[in-house]
């Protein structure tokens, strides 16, 4: 596809996002109904689409509803002047077309605004704009974030790097680095991290590889390793994952200690355990799933709750959370966590752990549901806390270790 084509179907991509229905599925679609599209294609196609999210309010923040012809357009045209501007526009001329498939040309209007009225970032004052997230997340975000707010918020709106992490029941780093290095993929280690590896050229390749079929390795973030990290279980120990979705921080724990650990995995949606039973597979992980009458006959001597949340953690990678989010959806997410965490008091050993974790940088939904559930259960102390924040790398995750004392 041509430059004017590639940019013609993100604009009608946004379109839908930004109008009707703010979901990933939107790209998914998109990518049934046009299959002429090759690979590069849709790489492309999608960069954009993620990038005019990530920065929604900031490209749109000169175009009045007077002069537009939809924010898809306008968020493309931003898009384009904000990567490749001179003062005369004329760089922009490959970009557009005039059959149907092409973006279309500038009006006057259009070259109007792109030249004369839209601002720099550094120029803009208000950080809602500027840093592209709702206005109703400013007070709180600014709470939570502290002296780190605008350095993070800076960083949201880049894309995230690919991490990957060594299955180390099949393989050592070392050994997994090389294999990769030898398909041609760039790997840097993490200093910081026993097992991550970040893949610098990272592409469908990667997913297709034999390696990866083999349980070599799985995606997962750098916070996301980095949190598990912070889980200080031993050998031994009895382990239940309670919100244990695709699976993603028991099967690093399986591979940290090799399947030395009794590990047990429980979700409330059961069909979210479906791909965590293929990946389980995968990567030989010893992992006991329970269903709702297994669950209440047993205690374990740590309980890991990775909690439902707003992401907004992740924000990077899943710009679609960022305009999603209301108010009330955080209420309500953070009477969940409550509530989850009241249920699980109950499966704990006495001097048994609950790590409590959340990919959201919000203390509404972290420190705030921890002072709250301690409030009400004298039976519990705080042990530690943890900010795995964004700058490290990854994606921002939060933890707190409850301690049983009784
Ligand atoms: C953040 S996701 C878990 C991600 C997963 N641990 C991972 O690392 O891939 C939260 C999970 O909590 C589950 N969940 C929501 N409410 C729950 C509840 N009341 N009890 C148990 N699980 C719940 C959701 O179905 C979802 O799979």
């Amino acid at each position: 596809m041509r430059p004017s084509a590639q940019f013609r179907s993100a604009q009608e991509i946004l379109e839908t996002l930004v109008s009707s229905e703010m979901s990933p599925k939107v790209l998914v679609n998109w990518g049934h109904r046009n299959r002429f599209a090759g690979s590069k294609d849709r790489r492309k196609i999608r960069d954009i689409v993620y990038h005019c999210l990530r920065n929604k309010r900031y490209l749109l923040h000169r175009w009045s509803n007077k002069e537009s012809k939809g924010d898809g357009r306008n968020l493309v045209l931003s898009y384009l002047y904000d990567h490749y501007h001179n003062d005369h526009l004329t760089d922009f001329n490959i970009f557009f077309g005039s059959r149907d498939f092409d973006l279309q040309p500038l009006s006057d209007t259009e070259r109007n605004i792109l030249l004369n009225k839209f601002l720099k970032r550094e120029a803009i004052r208000e950080d809602p704009v500027k840093y592209s997230y709702p206005d109703f997340l400013d007070k709180s975000l600014k709470r939570s974030l502290g002296k780190d707010f605008s350095k993070i918020m800076e960083l949201f709106l880049k894309r995230a790097s690919v991490f990957i992490r060594a299955n180390k029941i099949k393989i050592s780093t070392k050994d997994l680095t090389l294999k990769l290095e030898a398909e041609g993929f760039e790997i840097e280690s993490q200093i910081k991290n026993r097992d991550a590896l970040k893949v610098l050229n990272a592409s469908n390749k990667l997913k297709l590889s034999e390696h990866f079929s083999e349980g070599l390795f799985e995606f997962q973030d750098l916070g996301s390793q980095q949190v598990v990290n912070n889980i200080a279980v031993k050998e031994g120990m009895s382990i239940l994952d309670f919100c244990a979705g695709g699976g993603g921080k028991s099967l690093a724990l399986a591979s940290y200690f090799s399947n030395n650990i009794e590990l047990y995995a429980y979700d409330l949606n059961s069909s979210r355990l479906k791909a965590f039973k293929i990946r389980a597979e995968r990567a030989c992980a010893n992992i006991k799933f329970l269903d709702d009458r297994m669950l209440f006959v047993k205690v374990f001597d740590a309980v890991i709750v990775d909690a439902p949340c707003s992401g907004s953690g992740t924000w990077r990678r899943d710009p679609f959370a960022k305009w999603n989010l209301s108010l009330s959806e955080i209420n309500k997410l953070s009477e969940i966590q409550y509530s989850i965490l009241n249920q699980v008091a109950n499966y704990v050993n006495k001097s048994g752990l609950i790590f409590y974790i959340t990919c959201s940088l919000l203390d509404e939904e972290n420190s705030e549901v921890i002072s709250r559930f301690l409030k009400s259960n004298n039976d519990y102390c705080l042990e530690r806390e943890h900010f795995i924040s964004p700058l490290e790398g990854g994606d921002g995750f939060f933890l707190s270790v409850l301690k049983k004392n009784k």
